[in-house]
């Protein structure tokens, strides 16, 4: 049997991820055949749990880089493969630690709480992390007395603070560029085009876009919702590589894109080319310096522990 060019990627991939002892995480906006040949695709939180308790020796992460760096983070004794070192993301370079620390000497009785898109030093000067999955429940977990530093996602924290009434939440203004260019307007154009259908929206998309939602979710979140809903039409407010997953676990379903635009360059970065060369050369290894992981590694668990 001859294989296709793909086939024969896939395959070389399967062999080596045994001869390793390496497991392939993937993230939901990841290429389709990315994650076509990982062992496991989900959203940040979802990832993270993976990490931790996998008992494989190598984690290639096909994700963006601060994923990759907190598989690291959790588990050191793991090599972290990373197949495009330079996949990083936009907001989480919104926030850099020095900023951070100046934050908190204005506002010294302030917890701080990170949204995982974030580098390891950010989180090395968090008390708590949170993603899209956790982030209200978390936040409504922290005593109300207490003033909370919200970092990187302006638009995540104003979700935050509207859905748990506190009003003493000081928003870092960083922001995803992928989901800004989803907009009120053009998920108000699909809305009428599809009146039937219900509105799913990731809380990095701004407040004008979430008022228009049906229901706010993670990525993860988002799948569950649609393997019970009984729409049979979706409107998808975050980026496109979710249609993927959400097509073939929903083949009776349609979805649609609220804006075709949303589409993380990041994210799309790693071909199955690269996650080959990777394996190959054991090469794009994700590494922090131990004093700046152990200090990371804290709020990650926290939030592992109140999710
Ligand atoms: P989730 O998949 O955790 O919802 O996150 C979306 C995202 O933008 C990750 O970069
Ligand atoms: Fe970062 Fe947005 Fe891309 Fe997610 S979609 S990796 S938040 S730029």
């Amino acid at each position: 049997m001859v294989l296709s060019a793909e086939q024969d990627i896939s395959a070389r991939i399967a062999g080596l991820r045994e001869d390793l002892n390496a497991v392939i995480l993937a993230h939901n906006y990841q290429l389709a055949e990315v994650q076509e040949i990982a062992d496991f695709t989900g959203d940040s939180l979802e990832l993270s749990v993976k990490a931790s308790d996998t008992s494989a020796d190598v984690i290639l992460f096909c994700g963006v880089r601060f994923m990759a760096e907190t598989a690291y983070i959790l588990s050191p004794d793991k090599m972290v493969l990373l197949p495009r070192l330079e996949s990083g993301c936009p907001m989480a370079d919104m926030a850099e630690a020095d900023e951070l620390r100046d934050m908190k000497r204005e506002q010294p009785d302030a917890l701080v709480v990170t949204y995982v898109n974030s580098s390891a030093e950010v989180k090395a000067e968090s008390d708590i992390c949170v993603t899209s999955a956790n982030a209200v429940k978390i936040v409504e977990s922290l005593p109300k007395n207490k003033p909370i530093i919200f970092v990187p996602d302006r638009n995540l924290g104003a979700y935050v603070r509207r859905e748990t009434g506190r009003d003493n939440i000081t928003l870092w203004p960083g922001y995803c560029p992928t989901h800004l260019r989803i907009t009120a307007t053009t998920v108000k154009a699909r809305k009428k085009e599809f009146p039937d259908a219900e509105v799913l929206v990731h809380p990095e998309c701004s407040l004008d876009v979430i008022d228009l939602a049906d229901t706010v979710l993670s990525t993860g979140g988002m799948l569950r919702y649609v393997a019970v809903s009984k729409a049979m039409r979706f409107i998808v407010a975050t980026e496109m590589g979710l249609i993927h997953r959400l097509s073939q676990e929903n083949p009776e379903k349609q979805f649609i894109p609220a804006s075709e635009q949303a589409i993380c360059p990041m994210m799309k970065m790693h071909r199955l080319e690269d996650v080959l060369a990777a394996l190959e050369g054991k090469k794009h290894v994700v590494e922090i310096p131990e004093k700046t992981r152990i200090k990371a590694k804290s709020p990650i668990e926290r939030m592992l522990e109140a999710s």
